[in-house]
């Protein structure tokens, strides 16, 4: 604060602070929230012209003081920095602005969906800075971090600014101005907050979302495997012995189109116990692509997909592990085509860009592909059956089957291409 009012005199301002040093939710938003009193009016108004902050982020219990003062935002597994940007935004009179830097996490997924609704009732977002290279930016941090900045209502942006630096110098940042119905998707009513980092990205986001279904319109299922390891040690082998076990798939058998298994390692049994006790755990042994639901920070790739193809070489259970999602059809079960073909799109470098403007998140989660949009499936197993038929499942061949098939225009499909020269590791 001294520096800033030394900055601000240097020219010809004056700055005086005055130095809280309390607790901002407990002894500063509290006032702010709540039912009316005796000593407070409703709805307070919101009196401060601006708030910048850089709040601390850590998991709160929803039995906490802060989680009591802020009912009304919590929902699922609170986060101590919503209650921050939360309290600043009841905290400012209209039209009065906030800064924060603060994770990605509240821009998507359900525990934030709540606060979303509350949050943009009152707010408008009218600029998202993200930063491409992390390790430089917030070499401590682990999430991906943003800068957001925003005014109390008023009326709605019609736009909002984003842009990206690489690293620290935002100088050298790209921008774009785009609709704010573009950046602020409630299609499905989550208010998720896609942050499209250049125009390809919002090429690429205009194709997803131009297809005609949400995944479970087509039938299709996505459920998370039912193995958790530390809880069926009674069924874990470490070896497939003959017609009483089925193999156990874990992320590391799950490669792109292919399952690698047995992938023998002293740590991770391979295979599960067939009996009466296991039966709730095993699935039977159908078409299926199979998702990895966590991927390393490292990989390229936010999505790896693999395809299970029943045939009777297989034994007639298998076990997946709590790490993997696996989809099927509702009704009947997947063609070997439909399975190719949905495993083209997640392994593509289309989805995965797409996915890398709704979420920050290294993790995809089943919530996420089942709001998703898709060809129709005549169109999927269209891919699967060019797919399939390739000689080798080289990254760049499956990329421009899937693009060509799906009609992509030439400048995002060359854009596309460059991608993939960067295989999944
Ligand atoms: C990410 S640090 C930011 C520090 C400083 N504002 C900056 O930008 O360098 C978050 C700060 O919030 C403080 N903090 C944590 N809980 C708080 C609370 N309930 N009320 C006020 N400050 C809090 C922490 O002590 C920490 O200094």
């Amino acid at each position: 604060m001294k520096r800033c009012a030394e900055k601000l005199s240097e020219h010809g301002h004056s700055m005086t602070y005055e130095i809280h040093a309390k607790d901002f939710i407990l002894d500063g938003a509290a006032a702010f929230f709540g039912p009316p009193s005796l000593f407070n009016d409703w709805p307070v108004l919101g009196e401060f012209d601006g708030a910048i902050m850089n709040p601390p982020y850590f998991k709160v219990s929803k039995a906490s003081p802060c989680a009591r003062v802020m009912e009304e935002v919590v929902h699922g597994q609170p986060n101590i920095y919503a209650f921050f940007l939360a309290g600043a935004a009841q905290m400012l009179r209209p039209g009065g602005q906030l800064v924060a830097i603060t994770p990605r996490s509240f821009c998507n997924g359900l525990y934030f969906r709540g606060f979303r609704h509350w949050f943009f009732e009152k707010i408008a977002l009218d600029h998202i800075h993200s930063f491409e290279s992390r390790t430089e930016t917030f070499r401590d941090v682990l999430q991906e971090s943003l800068v957001t900045a925003s005014h109390r209502l008023g009326k709605p942006s019609a736009n909002v600014t984003v842009s990206t630096s690489n690293g620290l110098n935002i100088n050298t940042a790209k921008c774009a101005t785009l609709p704010t119905a573009m950046v602020i998707d409630n299609s499905c009513g989550h208010a998720n907050i896609r942050i499209p980092a250049s125009r390809e990205d919002q090429a690429v986001a205009e194709v997803v979302e131009s297809w005609p279904h949400r995944f479970p319109e087509l039938g299709l299922r996505i459920s998370t495997g039912p193995v958790v390891m530390f809880r069926a040690t009674d069924f874990l082998l470490s070896q497939a012995n003959g017609k009483g076990t089925a193999p156990l798939l874990s992320v590391f058998n799950v490669k792109p189109f292919r399952i690698e298994w047995p992938v023998i390692h002293k740590k991770h049994p391979t295979a599960f116990k067939i009996c009466r006790d296991s039966q709730r755990l095993l699935l039977p042994t159908r078409n299926y692509v199979l998702l990895r639901r966590f991927s390393a920070k490292e990989e390229r790739r936010r999505l790896t997909a693999s395809c299970l193809i029943a045939s009777e070489a297989l034994p007639p259970f298998i076990a997946l592990e709590n790490h993997l999602n696996y989809v099927y059809h509702a009704e009947r079960e997947l063609k070997p085509d439909e399975v190719y073909g949905l495993a083209a799109l997640f392994n593509s470098n289309l989805l995965d860009r797409y996915f890398r403007t709704i979420s920050g998140n290294t993790q995809v989660n089943a919530t996420e592909i089942r709001s998703m949009k898709l060809p129709p499936l005549p169109t999927v197993a269209g891919i699967g059956q060019k797919v399939s038929g390739l000689a080798s499942l080289d990254c760049n061949a499956v990329e421009l089957i899937v693009l060509r098939e799906l009609g992509i225009n030439p400048q995002l499909c060359a854009h596309l291409l460059e991608g993939t020269l960067f295989s999944h590791t």
